[in-house]
Formats: C-alpha cells, structure tokens, sequence
C-alpha cells in the first residue's frame, strides 16, 4: 500500500537504545519491579499521564486481563463493554470468566452509549469497560456518574487513546485502570506491548504481581499471576518512543486538520472534537453511504483506507446473540479509517481528498 492506514516511526534513537539492550545482554528480568528499560518506560508514562503509578505489561490484552484480575473479575460476574471495538476488549472478559454484556454506542464519537449502558445493569454487573475508539473520548462523566450509582468499578480500554485529553486530563485516568497498548500500529509502540495506569498503591502492588506469575519475591505464588512482562528490546522502543509522543500527535493533529479542510465539502460525517476534548487522531475515521465500494477502490488506488470494524463483536462467529445495537450496526456499516499517522505527507493527503472527489463524481 502507498499509504498504509498507520506506520511504527522508527528513528535511530530506537535502534540505538535496542542495540545497547542487546550489547548489554540485559533481555529481560524476572524481578517484581520490571527491567531497568521497563522501569524507565514506566516513569515515562506515569509522567505523561499524570498516574501515581504505570505497569508495563506483553500487549494490551495482556493490560485488560490484568486489570480484570486485579478486581477480581471472575466466572458469574458481568462486564459491561461495546460491541463496536476490537475483539480484544470482549476476549480479556471471557479469558477471566466473566460475561460480556454489549452495550450501544453513540452516533457522534462511536463510544458507548450511557443511556444504554445504564440499561443493561443487573445485580451480576461488576464492571464497566469502555473504550477510547479511535483516540475518541467516551463520555465519562456519565459513565462514572452510572458506576457510582450502581457501586460499580470502571476500567477504561485506552488502548487506542494514549494522548488524548479531556479538560487537559488524560484518558486511561478517569477510572481506577486505564489499559493502553503499544502494538506496532499505535500512537507508540513496542511492536507487542501495554501498560496499565492507576493512582491505587494496592492495585498496583497487586498489578506487579499478576504481571509475574503472582509472586513478590521469587517462587512465593501469593495469587493467580501470568507472564506478562514486556522485554527489554520493546522497553527499550517504548521508551524512546513516549519521548516523541508531543511531536507525533501533532503531525497527527495537522494532518487530520488538513483532511476535514480537504473533505468538508463532500457528504460524509467528518470526524469532530467536543468541547473539551482533544483527541490523539489514533484514526481519522469518517462515515459514509457505499463505504465498502469506495474503501475497496481507495485500496486500489495505494490508499490503505480501512474499515474498523465492519463486523462488531456480537456478530463475530464466536460470540454470535442478538442483542439489538442499532447505532453499533450502522456505524459498522458506515466507517471508514484514512491515514493520518505522521509519516503521510501533505502531498499524500492531497492525492488522497483529489482521489475521494474523483470517485464520488463518478
Ligand atoms: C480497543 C482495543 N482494545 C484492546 C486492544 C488490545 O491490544 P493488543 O493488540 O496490544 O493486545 C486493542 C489493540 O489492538 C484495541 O484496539
């Protein structure tokens, strides 16, 4: 594809700090606190995001579930969460026993829906997920009010999210848990990796623990942990990578600025910030009639146009019901990802608006 719908950045720096991770043959620890790269990852983003405290953890699952556990989320319990998100979000659900509940989502941000979310709350519901999509901000202030009420905890899906704002406050930092992931196609990235936010001295003893098969100081299993530590190759990238953060969500920001001036005129749903919001543009993602015809011919113009997601997590084989979520079946019907990540040039966006204009006319 000429212009993939997202890019890794990789400068020097990041091969630089691998390379010495390698000479220093320090590939990993085993050690409760992480590796030094882990640590200083850790710093980096508790830092950036303003929490008391950051876990690095192997992948964004890896953060949900480890979330999950941490409140022991567990088999006859309810986990309230959208549909219209990667499969990811349900998965960490099932993977601890829990029952996902779908909630709608809300035409404007593609976020879940508070209205119906509140909807679906039985005494079984022990948490509420939502998710950041897009770098879009959910509506939280509702969502909390909600989870008040109900006495209910709150872990947010910031995976896609890292760097957006509400009110100058960081999504992942609305709740007790925020879950970000640095898979190769994120606004940072590790290749693999995630990282789990809290301002909760026990939860984030407890988080350590389950990231290293819940020990503290060797073999002393105290409670149910995993594997989920991060390398210190992908410390390393994650590192280096948060320090360019700033920067590369402005190019994202300009670039996404340049599409909407590119595309007001045309009959789409452009993408919108609300008032006190700044989103990370993680995806530029517009809405529009005969979306698969002019994805498929974006694709074969070199445009990695990208529909996320066009078949949302209840009607996926595996967790097939039929719950009723009107708004998440149009948005899965209607949305459509251009790039903006910050390799695409103005030029590349420009061919990208001249292209869009050509095909409609046609
Ligand atoms: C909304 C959402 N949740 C969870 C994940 C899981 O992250 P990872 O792929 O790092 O496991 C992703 C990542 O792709 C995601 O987009």
């Amino acid at each position: 594809m000429k212009i993939p719908i997202n890019s890794p950045v990789i400068g020097k720096e990041e091969i630089n700090e691998v390379r010495s991770v390698l000479l220093e043959k320090s590939l990993t620890t085993a050690a409760n606190s992480g590796g030094k790269r882990t640590q200083e990852f850790e710093r980096l983003l508790s830092s950036y995001t303003k929490s008391r405290y950051a876990i690095a953890v192997n992948s964004g699952t890896a953060a949900l579930q480890a979330a999950l556990y941490t409140l022991d989320i567990k088999s006859g319990d309810e986990v309230l969460l959208p549909s219209f998100t990667f499969v990811a979000t349900a998965n960490s659900v099932v993977s601890v026993g829990a029952k996902p509940v779908f909630v709608d989502v809300t035409p404007d941000n593609y976020t879940m829906d508070p209205d119906d979310l509140e909807r679906k709350i039985t005494k079984k519901s022990k948490a509420i997920m939502p998710v950041h999509l897009y770098g879009n901000f959910s509506y939280m202030s509702e969502i909390s009010e909600i989870a008040d009420k109900h006495n209910i905890d709150v872990i947010e899906d910031a995976a896609q999210s890292l760097g957006t704002t509400y009110k100058n406050k960081q999504s992942g930092t609305f709740s007790r848990l925020g879950c970000f992931s640095m898979y190769a196609a994120k606004v940072v990235t590790s290749g693999e990796g995630g990282a789990i936010v809290t301002n909760d001295r026990d939860l984030f003893e407890k988080l350590r623990k389950i990231r290293n098969h819940g020990m503290l100081h060797g073999y002393d299993t105290r409670i149910l942990g995993l594997n989920l530590r991060l390398p210190e190759i992908s410390a390393a990238i994650a590192k280096v990578q948060m320090k360019k953060l700033p920067k590369f969500l402005k190019k994202r920001e300009k670039n996404a600025k340049t599409l909407t001036d590119l595309l007001c005129d045309l009959n789409f749903i452009l993408p919108k910030e609300r008032a006190g919001v700044k989103v990370n543009w993680y995806l530029y993602t517009i809405s529009t009639k005969n979306r698969d015809r002019l994805s498929k011919q974006l694709n074969e113009k070199g445009i990695g146009a990208t529909a996320y997601y066009s078949i949302p997590v209840h009607k996926t084989p595996f967790y097939k019901n039929n719950t009723k979520l009107p708004m998440t079946d149009w948005a899965a019907s209607a949305v459509l990802s251009l790039p903006v990540h910050p390799l695409v040039t103005e030029n590349d966006l420009h061919y990208i608006s001249k292209t869009i204009h050509q095909l409609i006319k046609k």
